[in-house]
């Protein structure tokens, strides 16, 4: 195994730690970079860490002098879709400015590999399934508009600095690490999931469903759930494919299999032994019936395939998750 130390932006966030864990049992040393707005510091046990922001460039240098890292992993980013509606400028300073003010901070330090957190937000409204990486990009809010400028950017920096990345663009990251050190702890918490546990926990008072008279068999909306740790693995091949390949690269990770909200609401019973309060409510506004990846591209170039992304497995490891947090923290009320 190699010694190799990789900057992770981030690093204290849900998919962010993850990765963390596995660079660091991979040979790796993960140093981290996260200004704990979102993240947490006891999700950060496998190197080095850093409280500050992506902004800083002195920092930046400081890092980069220090730990020589020979590529930047960049989760940092703020990511409630609904709020980037209502406040767009938070959404570009961050997201798009950060991302720039980090790229500088590589080019000046002559770091020239960045594997960067996309989104399958990108697309927008897919007019065809499942969603190719060549599909139209026309996302419909500032969130998706953030990350795929931030692409745009990434493929300008390769032609003009040489810079190579990989754009990976997640569906929905989803489940816990096996051994429950780790898992979603989002505040506030806006994905199925967790929400579906919370109201199996008490936590909140019902799980709302938004809308079940879609196209879909049961009526309700089918997303592309991807374990979290099959997400972390993408990323270390990702590495690895930037030591030994030229070209910049964006690719879907997803399983290429949708689940409806009501499978998800179902396999939380199976998994629990316990009733979700649902509450069934209209469709959102912009919330597409299906969105499902084409994930071909993941495995011809990364040699990726998701290998937990099963519904038992993503459940199950949500659930020993918050089961165990929730029992640290006193808040069990109905298990
Ligand atoms: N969770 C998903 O389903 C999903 C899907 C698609 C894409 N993504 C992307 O993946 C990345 C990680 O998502 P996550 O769910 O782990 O989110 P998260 O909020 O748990 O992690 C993001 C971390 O970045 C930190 N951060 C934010 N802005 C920063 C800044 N300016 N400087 C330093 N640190 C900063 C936060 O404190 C947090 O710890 C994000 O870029 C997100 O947009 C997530």
């Amino acid at each position: 195994m190699t010694e190799k130390t990789i900057l992770v932006t981030g690093g204290a966030g849900y998919i962010g730690s993850h990765t963390c864990k596995l660079l660091q049992s991979r040979g790796y040393s993960p140093v981290v970079l996260d200004n704990l707005v979102y993240g947490h510091r006891s999700f950060v046990k496998w190197g080095p860490f850093y409280q500050g922001d992506i902004h800083d460039s002195l920092l930046l240098d400081t890092i980069f002098q220090k730990h020589s890292p020979s590529a930047v992993i960049h989760f940092a980013a703020f990511a409630y879709v609904g709020e980037s509606v209502g406040d767009p400028g938070k959404y570009y300073r961050n997201n798009v400015a950060g991302t720039l003010d980090l790229l500088d901070g590589m080019r000046r330090n002559g770091c020239s590999k960045i594997v960067f957190s996309s989104s399958c937000a990108i697309y927008g409204l897919p007019a065809t399934l499942p969603i190719q990486e060549k599909q139209v990009q026309a996302p419909i809010n500032p969130y998706g508009k953030s990350k795929l400028m931030v692409e745009k950017i990434l493929a300008d920096f390769d032609n003009a600095y040489g810079i190579k990345s990989v754009s990976l663009r997640y569906f929905n990251a989803a489940g816990a690490d096996a051994d429950g050190e780790l898992g979603e702890d989002h505040d506030p918490e806006t994905h199925l999931i967790p929400l579906t546990i919370y109201s199996v926990l008490g936590r909140i008072q019902n799980l709302e469903i938004y809308g079940t008279d879609y196209a879909t068999p049961d009526g309700t909306a089918i997303r592309d759930y991807i374990h979290v740790n099959d997400l972390a693995e993408a990323h270390v091949s990702s590495l690895e494919y930037l030591e030994a390949e030229k070209h910049s690269q964006a690719i879907n990770l997803g399983t290429g299999n949708g689940l409806s909200v009501q499978k998800i609401v179902d396999e939380a019973e199976k998994v629990t032994g316990i009733t979700v309060p649902v509450v069934y409510g209209k469709r959102r506004p912009g919330d597409p019936p299906v969105l499902v990846a084409d994930a071909q591209k993941a495995w011809e170039i990364l040699g990726w395939k998701p290998l937990l992304s099963d519904p038992a497995t993503l459940l199950g490891s949500a659930w020993n998750w918050h089961k165990k947090r929730h029992s640290d923290q006193n808040l069990l009320s109905r298990i």
